[in-house]
């Protein structure tokens, strides 16, 4: 009898640096679950919407990586997930209020490198439903390894100051480890 065939392993790729290790540790599942669609903003290979689709939440894993996105896609068939293809630098293709809930995990420091953190913010604020929720998994300003150089990383009044500019409300940060803070933030309802 021949074995099993193995799952492909998930390709690594742009980004680097991947928040698994936190899927299963962190509250965010929770924070998220009831949304009525979850966007998870640069979802890198996915591992945040495939846990949130296969609890039953609808995600939209947006990103511009192209493999990663074809490997999810694959991964997710029969599962309450959508693939798009987008850059989160320009503003996002979805309807004002068409989101219950948002993710942006390990994201918001590549937006910041190129100016566009507040942009993104905005627009997620646009695109969350009244009440919505935003969870936001960032680096901490210490130095790495692991995760990216010191000098890119957002300190957490950056971050709270970027989301409450944006129209959100917070709460001070959790961290998730030595490394990596969580923060859960609102659309005012
Ligand atoms: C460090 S990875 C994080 C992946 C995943 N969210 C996680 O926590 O494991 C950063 C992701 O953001 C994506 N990304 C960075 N800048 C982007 C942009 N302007 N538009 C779309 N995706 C972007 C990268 O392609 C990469 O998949």
């Amino acid at each position: 009898m021949q074995p099993p065939e193995a799952s492909p392993a998930p390709p690594s790729g742009p980004g680097k640096h991947s928040s698994h290790e936190f899927v299963d540790r962190v509250p965010v599942l929770a924070a998220l679950a009831d949304a009525r669609c979850v966007l998870d903003l640069g979802c890198g290979r996915g591992d945040w919407s495939l846990a949130l689709a296969r609890a039953g939440t609808p995600v939209l894993a947006v990103d511009r990586w192209r493999a990663g996105l074809n490997w999810l896609q694959q991964q997710a068939q029969g599962l309450p997930l959508q693939a798009l293809e987008a850059d989160l630098g320009a503003p996002l293709p979805l309807a004002d209020g068409a989101a219950g809930g948002a993710l942006l995990s390990l994201v918001l420091h590549h937006l910041a490198a190129i100016g566009k953190a507040a942009d993104l913010l905005a627009q997620i604020t646009r695109v969350l439903a009244p009440g919505g929720v935003l969870a936001i998994i960032e680096f901490l300003p210490v130095p790495p390894p692991p995760g990216p150089a010191l000098a890119v990383r957002l300190s957490p009044a950056q971050v709270l100051e970027l989301a409450t500019g944006a129209g959100l409300r917070g709460v001070p940060p959790q961290p998730i480890a030595a490394h990596v803070a969580l923060y859960l933030l609102s659309k005012p309802a």
